[in-house]
């Protein structure tokens, strides 16, 4: 089985490119979970850009801190069924897993989010994502899927690879999202599972993560909180291709695409 994963998309030039790639590698893949946290304009996800991003081949969709920017959204995350958000967010409801079956395969997707350099709204507002996840592993099993995804959406990197060996005989593959920037430390761990520090972004390739970079210059000159704007130039695409063997559920192989 292949599985593509694709980083944060961030924007409409992050959109585009989503669609443009996963018409391409439609013949290429059996699955794929896209972070979709950024993709309404920068700042969060509506049901708008959760249909599109479907629509264009992506079997899960998983969020991350952005939730909190559309409070629109805080009764609607629930009915979208395709929508992982971070399981130990306590204060708004959505899935904590989701289970997809295809092509007689069932996968399960979980969504964490960690606790350093997160922002306080985020500090006070989650469980402690070891614990999270070995509850949601649990519910996933019970259910009896063949391959558990984890998209750990965090800034720190000691955490994310804490996660990973955490993991590495309890899950298929741990990947981070959130940084927006693509780490180099694709490996596969003892026990058979893929794993990535950070997938990287899909979205305005000249910007700072998506980020007029004038706006992000400013904000670091003057350390004023100033208004959120998505640039919109050509979008990188940024992405990992996992391949698992069918008998063992191993990973076989993990490639980063950077383009
Ligand atoms: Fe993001
Ligand atoms: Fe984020």
């Amino acid at each position: 089985m292949k599985v593509l994963i694709i980083g944060d998309v961030v924007g409409r030039s992050g959109l585009n490119r989503l669609n443009y790639e996963l018409q391409k590698r439609k013949n290429e893949v059996d699955f794929c979970i896209v972070n979709g946290e950024n993709s309404a304009s920068g700042r969060g996800l509506r049901v708008k850009e959760y249909n599109e991003i479907l629509n264009d081949g992506a079997d899960v969709i998983t969020m991350g801190n952005h939730m909190y920017y559309r409070k629109e959204m805080a009764n609607e995350y629930k009915k979208l069924e395709k929508l992982a958000i971070p399981a130990n967010i306590t204060n708004l409801i959505g899935n904590k897993n989701v289970i997809v079956e295809k092509n007689g395969i069932k996968i399960g997707v979980i969504n964490l989010i960690g606790k350093f350099a997160m922002g306080e709204m985020i500090e006070k507002n989650i469980t402690n994502a070891f614990d999270v996840v070995i509850e949601q592993i649990k519910i996933l099993n019970e259910a009896k899927v063949d391959y558990i995804f984890v998209d750990f959406h965090a800034e720190a990197t000691a955490e994310k690879i804490a996660m990973g060996y955490f993991l590495c005989d309890k899950v298929n593959c741990v990947y981070g999202t959130h940084t927006h920037v693509q780490t180099s430390d694709e490996k596969i761990l003892d026990g058979g599972m893929a794993y990535i520090t950070d997938v990287g972004m899909t979205g305005p390739k000249d910007s700072v993560l998506g980020l007029k970079k004038e706006i992000a210059i400013q904000r670091f000159i003057t350390g004023e909180y100033l208004h959120y704007e998505c640039s919109n130039n050509d979008a990188i695409f940024n992405a990992i291709e996992v391949e698992f063997d069918d008998k063992t559920k191993k990973a076989i192989s993990i490639k980063r695409i950077n383009e």
